[in-house]
């Protein structure tokens, strides 16, 4: 399966490639007058050489004053994301440690010494009208395309001591707690045989929590998004299952399914065996009811 998906890519690019070779003498940029075209909440504007004003003030010429929107503040340019400082997958404007400014290789430029968005993303690509990049490289990232994602990250982390960094082994040889791990993701180390769901509190958002590690996943489990509000139905069958298997599917602040709705990040023996959060914990996938999670929860059982 994956091979055929690679070749219809292949040939799809084919295809674009194609297309752009005609005017390969023409500028890359059509669109010098800025946005001829209205912008609105579903205008995806990357690699359209087109709303130029949408970022800049005027037209930059390569090499010269960019002339950035908003001082050329990230936050306010990428403001259709909705990141601020402390909900983005990867810690930015900081100054990175001598150990790792030796690691990282000169194709992940830093801004005022400092790691960016533009570190990772090379935003001009997508200023120019390349439709096959669009297809290739949707997120602009450097050196793209990456085998996994992770592939970048090893870039400028160390491998090993990443994967020693796994904040699922909770407990020591000896089965006690270690309290740092628990601060991967909660503010405080929680009381394992007092607290719920609604007396911790996290280090930032849910999603994000998971993602820092796990890469996005809007269209999982199963290719359908799941990261919203239940329908009325869903939510009463959620609710049965939370009393007939005695677990818990915690939803978000805003009542919206989330990674740890269905799955427990815990390690086994870390929430005592009776307490409800502590069903699937260290189990298969740590899905929360491993075997029939999707037969339950889409009321086919
Ligand atoms: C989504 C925002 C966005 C849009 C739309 C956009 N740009 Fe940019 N552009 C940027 C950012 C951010 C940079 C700075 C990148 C950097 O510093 O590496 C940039 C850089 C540039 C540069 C300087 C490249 C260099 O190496 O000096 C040029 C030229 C440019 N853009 C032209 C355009 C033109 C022409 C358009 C419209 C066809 C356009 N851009 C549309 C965000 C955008
Ligand atoms: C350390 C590298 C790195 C830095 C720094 C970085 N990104 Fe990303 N970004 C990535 C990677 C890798 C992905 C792809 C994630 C995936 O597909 O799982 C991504 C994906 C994205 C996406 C698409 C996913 C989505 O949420 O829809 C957006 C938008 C984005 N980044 C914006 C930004 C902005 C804005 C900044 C600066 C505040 C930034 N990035 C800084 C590596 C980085
Ligand atoms: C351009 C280099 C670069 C790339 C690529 C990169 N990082 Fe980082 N990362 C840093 C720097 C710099 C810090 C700040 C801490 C430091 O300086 O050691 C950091 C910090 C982090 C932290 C905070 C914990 C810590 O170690 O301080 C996490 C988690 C993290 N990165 C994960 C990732 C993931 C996941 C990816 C791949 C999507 C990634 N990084 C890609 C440079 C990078
Ligand atoms: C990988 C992230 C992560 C780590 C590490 C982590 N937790 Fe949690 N924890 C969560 C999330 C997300 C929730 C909210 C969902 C839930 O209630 O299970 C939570 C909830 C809890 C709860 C409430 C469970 C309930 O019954 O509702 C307790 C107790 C808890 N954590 C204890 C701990 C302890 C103790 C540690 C350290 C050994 C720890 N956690 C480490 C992510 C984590
Ligand atoms: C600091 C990085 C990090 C964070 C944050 C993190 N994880 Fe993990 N996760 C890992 C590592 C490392 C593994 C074990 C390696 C593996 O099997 O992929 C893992 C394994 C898993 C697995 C099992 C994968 C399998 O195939 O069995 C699930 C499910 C999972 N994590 C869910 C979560 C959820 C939900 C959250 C957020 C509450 C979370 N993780 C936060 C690093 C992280
Ligand atoms: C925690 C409960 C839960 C689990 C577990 C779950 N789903 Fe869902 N699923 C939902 C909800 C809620 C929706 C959104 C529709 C709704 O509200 O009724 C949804 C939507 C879907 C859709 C899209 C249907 C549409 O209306 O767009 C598919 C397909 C799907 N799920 C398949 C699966 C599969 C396959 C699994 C197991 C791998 C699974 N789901 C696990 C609750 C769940
Ligand atoms: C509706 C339930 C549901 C939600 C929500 C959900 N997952 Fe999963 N997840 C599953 C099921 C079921 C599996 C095992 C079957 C599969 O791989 O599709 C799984 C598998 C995984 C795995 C191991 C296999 C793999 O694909 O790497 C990881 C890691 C994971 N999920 C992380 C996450 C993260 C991170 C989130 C939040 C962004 C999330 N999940 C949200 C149900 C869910």
């Amino acid at each position: 399966m994956k091979r055929i998906i690679a070749i219809i890519i292949i040939f799809i690019s084919c295809i674009a490639f194609a297309e752009n070779d005609k005017d390969k003498s023409a500028p890359l940029v059509t669109d010098s007058s800025g946005s001829a075209e209205k912008v609105t909440d579903t205008t995806n504007p990357h690699y359209t050489g087109k709303y130029c004003s949408e970022c800049h003030e005027k037209t930059p010429v390569s090499g010269g004053n960019k002339f950035l929107k908003y001082s050329g503040d990230f936050y306010q340019l990428c403001k259709c994301h909705g990141y601020t400082s402390s909900n983005y997958i990867h810690p930015v404007d900081i100054a990175p440690s001598e150990e790792k400014k030796a690691k990282i290789p000169s194709y992940l430029p830093l801004r005022d010494g400092k790691l960016s968005c533009i570190t990772c993303h090379d935003i001009y690509m997508q200023c120019q009208l390349t439709p096959e990049f669009k297809l290739l490289n949707k997120r602009f990232l450097r050196g793209a395309p990456y085998k996994d994602r992770t592939a970048l990250c090893f870039r400028c982390h160390d491998e090993k001591k990443y994967k020693k960094l796994d904040p699922h082994n909770q407990l020591d040889e000896k089965g006690k707690v270690i309290a740092e791990k628990c601060l991967y993701c909660h503010v405080e180390k929680p009381d394992e045989n007092s607290a719920t769901f609604k007396d911790v509190k996290l280090v930032g958002d849910l999603k994000t929590l998971c993602e820092r590690c796990h890469g996005i996943r809007d269209k999982h489990p199963a290719g359908a998004s799941h990261l919203r509000r239940p329908s009325l139905k869903a939510l009463a069958l959620m609710k049965k299952m939370e009393s007939v298997f005695a677990i818990t599917l915690p939803l978000d602040y805003d009542g919206k399914i989330t990674c740890a709705t269905c799955h427990n990040p815990h390690e086994k023996g870390v929430i005592p065996a009776l307490r409800k959060g502590a069903k699937g914990a260290s189990e298969k996938s740590r899905q929360r009811l491993p075997e029939n999670m999707c037969r339950e929860c889409h009321g086919m059982s």
